[in-house]
C-alpha cells in the first residue's frame, strides 16, 4: 500500500505537459479514452451541477474540425494569409485524441458561475492527470480557436464556452521541465491581522 502511495506520488510529481503540435501518435485507445474521461468527471463540483462537458472529435472528424477553423480564421480575420489557414490545417490534424473542454455554468444560480468555472477547470486538470497516469502526454491550449464566436458555436450552446482544446499523444523526445515556483513564492502560513 505504501508502495502504491509513493508510486502515485512519484506520478503526480512527474505529471508535465507537451506542446500539442510536438505530439505523436497513437493516442490513447477508446478503452483508454473512457477511463480518462471517467477520471475528468470525477471532479469536485459545488451544487452537483456538473458545469463542464468534454467533447471529442474523432480521428476521422479532424477534416470537419479544420473547416470550422478555417471558416472562423476567414470570417474574424479577412488578412488571413496562407500561412495562417496552413496553421489552422495544422492544429486540426495534432496527433493523438482531442478533447474540447467545454465550460457550461448554470447561470442564475446560488452556486457562483465563478465556483462553477473553477470545477471546469479542475475536470481539466484531472484529464491532464488520467492521461499521464495512462502513460500519455497531454498538452491543454486555449488561442484564438477558444475564443472565436464561430467556433464557439460549433461545440457550444448558448452560455457555454470552450476552456481549452486538449490533445493526447505521445511525445516525441523526453519532456523538459518547465520552471515551477518555488514553493515559498506561492504558498505562505497564515498570520492573523492585527487587530
Ligand atoms: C486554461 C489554459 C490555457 C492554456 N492555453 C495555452 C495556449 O493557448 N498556448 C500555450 O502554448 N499554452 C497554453 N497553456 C499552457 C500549457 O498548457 C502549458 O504547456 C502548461 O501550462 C505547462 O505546464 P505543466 O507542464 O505543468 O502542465 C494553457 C494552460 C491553461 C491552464
Amino acid at each position: 500500500m505504501l508502495n502504491d502511495r509513493s508510486s502515485l506520488l512519484s506520478l503526480l510529481e512527474s505529471r508535465r505537459s507537451g506542446k500539442p503540435r510536438e505530439l505523436v501518435g497513437p493516442g490513447p485507445t477508446a478503452e483508454e479514452m473512457e477511463r480518462i474521461l471517467a477520471i475528468g468527471a470525477r471532479t469536485p463540483d459545488h451544487g452537483k451541477l456538473s458545469p463542464w462537458r468534454f467533447v471529442t472529435i474523432a480521428n476521422d472528424q479532424r477534416d470537419a474540425f479544420e473547416v470550422v477553423l478555417q471558416n472562423a480564421l476567414s470570417e474574424e480575420n479577412p488578412d488571413a494569409t496562407a500561412a495562417h489557414h496552413e496553421k489552422e490545417h495544422e492544429f486540426a490534424h495534432y496527433a493523438g485524441q482531442l478533447v474540447v473542454l467545454i465550460s457550461a455554468p448554470v447561470q442564475d444560480h446560488k452556486i457562483p458561475v465563478w465556483e462553477q468555472e473553477l470545477s471546469c477547470g479542475a475536470a481539466g486538470m484531472n484529464l491532464l492527470l488520467a492521461a499521464h497516469a495512462s502513460g500519455y502526454v497531454a498538452g491543454w491550449v486555449t488561442g484564438w480557436r477558444a475564443y472565436s464566436a464561430r467556433v464557439r458555436t460549433a461545440f457550444c450552446e448558448t452560455g457555454e464556452r470552450i476552456a481549452g482544446f486538449i490533445f493526447i499523444g505521445h511525445a516525441a523526445r523526453e519532456l523538459e521541465d518547465r520552471e515551477r515556483p518555488p514553493l515559498a513564492t506561492v504558498c505562505r502560513a497564515w498570520r492573523p491581522p492585527d487587530l
